[in-house]
C-alpha cells in the first residue's frame, strides 16, 4: 500500500491491531526526528574556487543583458533622466529604495557614507543614483561608463530578484544577504519606467496601456516567469498573475525547483538568464515548442536560443556551486518558543501529516517532488503554465525569514496560521488551537 495511504489510514483508525503498527510507526518518526535536528545543515562539500567564481556571477555578471535592459528598454536613460541625457524625472536613490533597491553599504567608501550621513549627497537626485552605480553598490544592477565616465549601459544580475541586505546602515542599505527573496523589489515598476514599452506590447500582442496595467499590477516582491512564453498575464478570475520572488537558499538536496517544478537548478538558472534576464546564451526546452501552451515561447523561438559566444551555459557549474553553498538562515534562538515548536516538531512529522511531503531535512519529497493541485486543495491555473502541470513542494528551511508578502506561490496566505487553516480543512486534521500554535512555531523554528 501506499505509504501515504497507510499513515493516513493509521492515524484515523480505531483498529486495534493497527495500534501496534501505529505504536511502531511513531518510534520511526521519533527516529526521522533525531536525524532532522542533526543533519540540518548544508554540508556538501564544494570547491571554494568554483562557490567563488559562481559568488560573483550571482552578483555581478548580466551575461550581457544590456542589449535588452539598455539598447530595448532603455532604463539607463530612465535612471539618469532628462537631465542627465535620459529621460522622465529620473530615478534618484530615494526612488531607488522606494521600488525596493538595495545598496551594499560595504561597497561604500567613507567619504560617501559620510556623504549621506550629512546629506552632502542628495538622496533626491538621479546624479547620485548614478554614482552609486560606479560604486557598484546597487545590488543586481550593473552600470557601465564610457571613456568620459557617462553611463552608457545597465544590466541586472541574479542579485537583483534574489538578495537583499541587514539594513544595518539604514533602510535599504546594509550588508548583501544573497540567496533571500527581495521582497521589497517592485520589478513591474521597475520595467514599466521604459519608453519603450512598445517593445513589450509587440511581444505580447497586446496595447501598451496594457502592459503598463499589468507591470504596476505584479506588486512589490512578484515577477511572472512565465509571461513572455505564453502570454498569461491574468489569474482566471482577472486578478494580475505574478509569483512571488522565492528564497535561493538551502537548495542542498532539492530535485525540482520553481513553485511549479519547471525543472532542476541548473535547468531554471539557463531558463532565467537568457530568456527573463535576457542574457546572451543558449537555452533549450523543447518542451516550450508548443504553440498551444506557448504561443510566445514558439513565436520567438525560445525554446531553442543559441547565442555566440554564449554567456550562460560556462558559467552553469559555478553558479549551481555558489547557490549549492547558501545555506538556510537559522532563526535565532528567542525568535520563536521552543517549548511549543518541540511539540509542533511532533505533530509535524507525525499526525499533521507535514512530513508525508515536506521531508526533513530538506523539507521537500524526495525524488519527484510534485503534486497536484487537488492534492493540495488549490486551483490549478499556475501548475498548468508549466510543463510539469503540478506544484512542488515548497522546501521551508529559513521560512520566517523570507515570508514578507504572503504564502504559497502567488502569496494567497497571508500568514502560517492561514497556510495551517488551510491544511487542517483541506486534510481534515482536527488540530486544536494549541495545536495550530505549536505548528506554527515549529515552522518558525526551521
Ligand atoms: C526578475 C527577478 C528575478 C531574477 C533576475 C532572477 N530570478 Fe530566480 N526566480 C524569480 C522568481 C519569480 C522565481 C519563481 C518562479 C516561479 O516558480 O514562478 C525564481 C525562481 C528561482 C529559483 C527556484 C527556487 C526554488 O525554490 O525552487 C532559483 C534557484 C533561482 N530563481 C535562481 C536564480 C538565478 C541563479 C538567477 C540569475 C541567473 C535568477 N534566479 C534571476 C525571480 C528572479
Ligand atoms: C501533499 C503534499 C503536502 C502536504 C501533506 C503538506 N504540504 Fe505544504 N506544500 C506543499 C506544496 C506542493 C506547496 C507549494 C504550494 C504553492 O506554492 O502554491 C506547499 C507549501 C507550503 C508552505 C508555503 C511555503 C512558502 O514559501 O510559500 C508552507 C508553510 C507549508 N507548505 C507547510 C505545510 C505544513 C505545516 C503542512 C502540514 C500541516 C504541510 N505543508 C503539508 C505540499 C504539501
Amino acid at each position: 500500500m501506499h505509504m501515504k495511504k497507510l499513515a493516513l489510514l493509521l492515524s484515523r483508525s480505531a483498529v486495534p491491531i493497527l495500534g501496534v503498527i501505529l505504536l511502531m510507526s511513531c518510534e520511526k518518526a521519533e527516529i526521522r526526528t533525531k536525524i532532522t535536528t542533526r543533519t540540518v545543515t548544508d554540508t556538501l562539500h564544494l570547491d571554494p574556487v568554483l562557490v567563488a567564481e559562481g559568488k560573483e556571477v550571482f552578483r555581478y555578471d548580466t551575461f550581457g543583458d544590456e542589449v535588452f535592459w539598455s539598447d530595448v528598454m532603455h532604463i539607463d536613460k530612465a535612471i539618469l533622466g532628462e537631465v542627465n541625457g535620459g529621460y522622465g524625472a529620473g530615478v534618484s536613490p530615494a526612488t531607488a529604495l522606494a521600488v525596493g533597491l538595495k545598496v551594499d553599504a560595504e561597497a561604500l567608501p567613507a567619504e560617501v557614507v559620510a556623504g549621506i550621513q550629512s546629506g552632502a549627497i542628495d538622496l533626491n537626485d538621479p546624479a547620485s543614483t548614478v554614482e552609486l552605480l560606479r560604486l557598484n553598490s546597487v545590488l543586481g544592477v550593473m552600470g557601465n561608463f564610457d571613456e568620459d565616465g557617462d553611463l552608457s549601459s545597465v544590466g541586472i544580475t541574479c542579485a537583483f530578484c534574489h538578495s537583499t541586505v541587514d539594513n544595518s546602515f539604514s533602510a535599504g542599505i546594509g550588508k548583501r544577504l544573497d540567496g533571500y527573496p527581495n521582497r521589497d523589489l517592485n520589478v513591474g515598476v521597475i520595467i514599466s519606467l521604459s519608453d519603450n514599452l512598445q517593445a513589450l506590447a509587440d511581444l505580447l500582442h497586446v496595447d501598451e496601456p496594457t502592459v503598463n496595467t499589468v507591470l504596476n499590477g505584479w506588486g512589490p516582491g512578484r515577477y511572472n516567469a512565465v509571461l513572455n512564453m505564453d502570454g498569461v498575464a491574468l489569474t482566471p478570475d482577472g486578478q494580475v498573475a505574478s509569483n512571488m520572488i522565492p528564497a535561493a537558499f538551502g537548495l542542498q538536496g532539492v530535485n525540482l525547483t520553481t513553485y511549479s517544478g519547471w525543472g532542476d537548478m541548473v535547468y531554471w538558472n539557463a531558463y532565467v538568464g537568457v530568456t527573463q534576464m535576457r542574457g546572451q546564451g543558449n537555452f533549450f526546452d523543447p518542451r516550450l515548442n508548443d504553440a498551444t501552451h506557448y504561443p510566445i515561447a514558439v513565436e520567438n523561438n525560445l525554446g531553442n536560443v543559441i547565442h555566440s559566444p554564449d554567456r550562460v551555459t560556462p558559467i552553469l557549474p559555478a553558479l549551481q556551486a555558489y547557490q549549492l553553498s547558501i545555506p538556510a538562515p537559522i532563526p535565532a534562538e528567542g525568535s520563536y518558543d521552543a517549548e511549543a515548536a518541540e511539540h509542533g516538531m511532533e505533530l509535524f512529522n507525525g499526525t499533521a501529516q507535514c512530513a508525508t511531503c515536506h521531508v526533513p531535512p530538506t523539507f521537500t519529497d524526495s525524488g519527484h517532488n510534485l503534486h497536484t493541485a487537488e492534492e493540495i486543495g488549490i486551483d490549478d491555473f499556475e501548475a498548468s503554465r508549466s510543463p510539469t502541470g503540478m506544484y512542488r513542494t515548497t522546501p521551508l528551511r529559513g521560512l520566517s525569514l523570507r515570508m514578507q508578502g504572503g504564502l504559497y506561490h502567488d502569496g494567497r496566505f497571508q500568514s502560517l496560521n492561514e497556510v495551517i487553516d488551510h491544511y487542517n480543512d483541506h486534510f481534515d486534521l482536527q488540530l486544536t488551537a494549541d495545536d495550530k500554535y505549536d505548528l506554527v512555531e515549529y515552522l518558525k523554528s526551521i
